[in-house]
């Protein structure tokens, strides 16, 4: 059985609230055009404008701290997409927050490594001084808690991430300290990693941008400590033990397949087709030749891809139907 998300049935079903996105505070700071103009910078980066979803959703939580619904059409409008493309993309990806968040996100790794070494119960005694639970924030708004899976840290279980940035072997005592010091407004140094900010400050970053007053903080982000003591206890071992690594073996470079476009000889063609010849004629390696043939507008469609029909609107695969259809719907719903 399937529901659409958004949906009394869709609630029913999985037991959670499966609402897209929380509707919009009065207070909510506007996207301006300063956001755009740094959408827009995003948008330039890629060959196309629709790769810079994911940072430009960054952007929005940059801004307002969540992905809202006016976020979600602000990217639909800039990427030539629909709202229930950027909206399906938005309610994959845990990063991408539906409620508001607090100044700090705090998450606590409860799987299996650190689940043993006692990440539950830190999770349960910051859960229990925040009055919060998963995915809820602190009511003077300065931390949202969450329940991660693995962190990518095992090696300094148990672990607790601020805004993406490590608390590494964490206890009950120091994570409830470290979360009581953010709620007075201080912010803790990482054990590896950059200094703290807050979560609409590594939001930009991860759109890509600077999220730094001046040089000096850009400088300290860069010259933090990223390694630990864990991470390098093979090296170490290694060394008291005087063994290296075996030599990399480097396999023959494998020949790149013959394109199958040729140039041909300009009679009759457009300027695109001749000058996708002339990248192609003009290839100094066969893998820049493949490279040149396959956006040479005579290029085969690759296996799978149907041309567009819809334009700039998206993509025409079975799936992205299924959830724009969804998503068509939740709009006229809403
Ligand atoms: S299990 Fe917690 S970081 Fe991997």
């Amino acid at each position: 059985m399937s529901a659409l998300p958004g949906s009394e049935e869709g609630t029913a079903v999985t037991g959670l609230d499966s609402s897209p996105v929380e509707p919009a505070a009065p207070d909510l700071p506007p996207l301006t055009a300063q956001t755009e103009a740094e959408a827009r910078e995003i948008m330039a980066r890629y060959p196309q404008a629709r790769s810079a979803l994911l940072p430009m959703l960054h952007l929005v939580q940059s801004v307002q701290g969540y992905v809202s619904p006016e976020g979600v059409g602000f990217c639909a409008r800039l990427l030539g997409l629909t709202k229930a493309e950027v909206g399906a993309v938005a309610t994959f990806y845990t990063m991408y927050k539906r409620h508001a968040t607090g100044r700090h996100l705090v998450s606590v790794c409860t799987n299996t490594l650190c689940a043993v070494l006692g990440g539950q119960r830190i999770y349960d005694a910051v859960s229990a001084d925040l009055g919060v639970g998963h995915d809820q924030t602190a009511a003077d708004g300065s931390v949202t808690l969450e329940h991660a899976e693995c962190l990518a840290a095992c090696d300094y279980a148990p672990v607790v991430t601020v805004d993406y940035e490590f608390y590494d072997q964490q206890d009950v005592e120091s994570a409830r300290e470290l979360v009581a010091a953010l709620r007075r407004g201080e912010k803790p140094l990482p054990t590896r990693g950059a200094p703290l900010t807050d979560f609409r400050g590594i939001s930009r970053q991860l759109a890509g941008l600077n999220q730094h007053a001046d040089l000096a903080a850009e400088r300290a982000a860069i010259d933090a400590p990223s390694t630990g003591a864990p991470t390098l206890a093979g090296v170490r071992l290694a060394a008291e033990r005087g063994e290296t690594a075996p030599p990399l073996q480097h396999p023959e470079p494998e020949a790149a397949p013959e394109p199958d476009v040729e140039p041909t000889s300009g009679a009759g063609e457009t300027a695109s087709e001749q000058a996708a010849d002339t990248a192609v004629a003009s290839a100094d390696t066969p893998a820049e030749r493949a490279g040149a043939a396959q956006h040479h507008p005579d290029a085969p469609e690759p296996a799978g891809r149907q041309p567009a029909e819809r334009g700039g609107e998206g993509t025409d695969t079975p799936a992205a139907h299924t959830q724009s259809v969804a998503g068509d719907a939740r709009e006229r719903d809403a």
